[in-house]
């Protein structure tokens, strides 16, 4: 077998068997297929795409390209939540106390964040000296202990991914839906839990701008979850504008807390039990997703889950200080208010532009090791469908440097478009595939 062969044979739109696509897969890791062949090769793939098949084959090379972790001494069914990826999504920081507050482990694995969109362990990180990498032995007794841990992703968890994943950035190769499937779903069987909740974004913040395309993604998850043994569903939820009020880290921690508080943004909160629900239901601790959800409301209303999010924060090394004293969080005090052009409501938000905006204020990286600043980020005031007035402010800008604050001010001015018809309101889930 050459490289060329299976180039051409993709290229020609003929379907790879398993031996082809681990040669070429494993071939990339262990520097035997140089990047331009790979390269072709993924192009090939974008332009003619992979069946059913292919795509399972795909995952399972990348997912036993590294370490396999294996959950099965902690009892009880583990079940796994993954994002594609928006703007304020904090959904981890409320739903793994939730959850596990509830009886259901939560042995989390999680990113950081990467162009328009955030990463929760970057979020974990502002608060002061929360841990985020554990030792294999530590991270499996506190999920035995205290039924949650939350840490960043290993090195070597799916490396064939990681490797492929950056060469995809840089090949415009990403956005194919085989290639995204198998991405996130070689992680997620690798990371070794029993059940999968997929919560697939989709709109103008997302990788998937419009409910067709987002349904086939979820789609190829979720026979691929569940072609591997796996309990898999997906939600689709609407990007079209960010999730809650605050886009950033520490400000995102602090809408976090406030969520776990009762108090929080109604998107957010029923995002959260909606996802919450199908996670209980996978892991059997719950029969139907209706006592689902209400467990899940109690879990808050009861105080329950800001509790564990307490002990979340004490058992990785944290401050847990700032679940009542949210002025903790350093969050820039440099504040500067964007205001309406005109009166109107808000007719509709491009939130890839708000996600940008907040990566120009210092919140996200443009390069996969650039530092970020924690302490700078957006306020949102208005939403879609809010009223507003001319003059009035849309949102406020946490930030720290000057420099960056006009074109990050600029950015967000312009994804807001205000008209004078109110625009129909749109429900946080918008599917579900299973
Ligand atoms: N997230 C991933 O992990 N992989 C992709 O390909 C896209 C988003």
């Amino acid at each position: 077998m050459r490289p060329y062969d299976v180039i051409m044979k993709k290229r020609n739109n003929f379907k790879l068997s398993k031996e082809e696509i681990k040669y070429m897969v494993m071939g990339f890791v262990n520097g035997e297929v140089p990047d331009y062949q790979m390269a072709a090769f993924l192009m090939a793939v974008y332009f003619r795409h992979m069946d059913e098949e292919e795509r399972y084959y795909l995952t399972e090379i990348m997912a036993k390209s590294g370490d396999m972790i294996d959950l099965s001494s902690i009892p009880g069914m583990k079940v796994d939540k993954h994002s594609t990826g928006g703007v304020g999504d904090k959904t981890t920081l409320v739903l793994a106390p939730m959850v596990a507050s509830c009886g259901l482990p939560v042995a989390k694995m999680s990113g950081r964040g990467l162009g328009h969109t955030g990463g929760t362990i970057d979020k974990l990180e502002s608060i002061p000296g929360f841990e985020t990498t554990l030792s294999k032995d530590k991270f499996m007794d506190n999920v035995k202990k205290h039924g949650i841990a939350v840490v960043g992703q290993t090195a070597n968890l799916a490396p064939a991914d990681k490797k492929i994943y950056a060469l995809r950035d840089t090949t415009a190769t990403v956005d194919e839906i085989s290639l995204i499937a198998s991405s996130i779903m070689s992680k997620k069987l690798a990371a070794g839990a029993d059940g999968i909740v997929l919560d697939v974004k989709v709109g103008s913040g997302a990788f998937m701008k419009d409910i067709g395309s987002a349904t086939d993604l979820a789609r190829a998850m979720v026979d691929i979850g569940k072609k591997h043994g796996k309990e898999t569903v997906a939600l689709l939820t609407n990007m079209d504008e960010p999730l809650g009020l605050t886009i950033g880290n520490a400000i995102e921690v602090e809408e976090a807390i406030k969520t776990l508080k009762g108090e929080g943004p109604k998107d957010l909160e029923d995002l959260c039990v909606e996802l919450g629900a199908q996670m209980l239901k996978i892991g059997k601790i719950s029969s139907d997703l209706d006592s689902a959800r209400k467990i899940l409301r109690s879990s808050v209303n009861t105080g329950k889950a800001l509790e564990k999010f307490r002990e979340l924060i004490e058992i990785q090394n944290g401050n847990s200080e700032v679940i009542d004293d949210l002025s903790l969080l350093k969050i820039s005090p440099k504040t500067y208010e964007v205001l309406a052009p005109r009166s109107g409501y808000v007719h509709s938000m491009n939130a890839e532009k708000i996600g940008i905006s907040s990566m120009l204020l210092g919140a996200g990286r443009v390069h996969k090791n650039d530092k970020i600043d924690l302490s700078v980020g957006i306020r949102l005031l208005k939403k879609v469908g809010d009223p507003v007035e001319s003059g009035e402010p849309l949102c406020i800008l946490h930030y720290s440097s000057d420099e960056k604050l006009k074109e990050s001010a600029d950015m967000i001015v312009n994804a807001y478009t205000i008209k004078g018809v109110k625009p129909k309101s749109v429900e946080i889930v918008r599917g579900v595939v299973q």
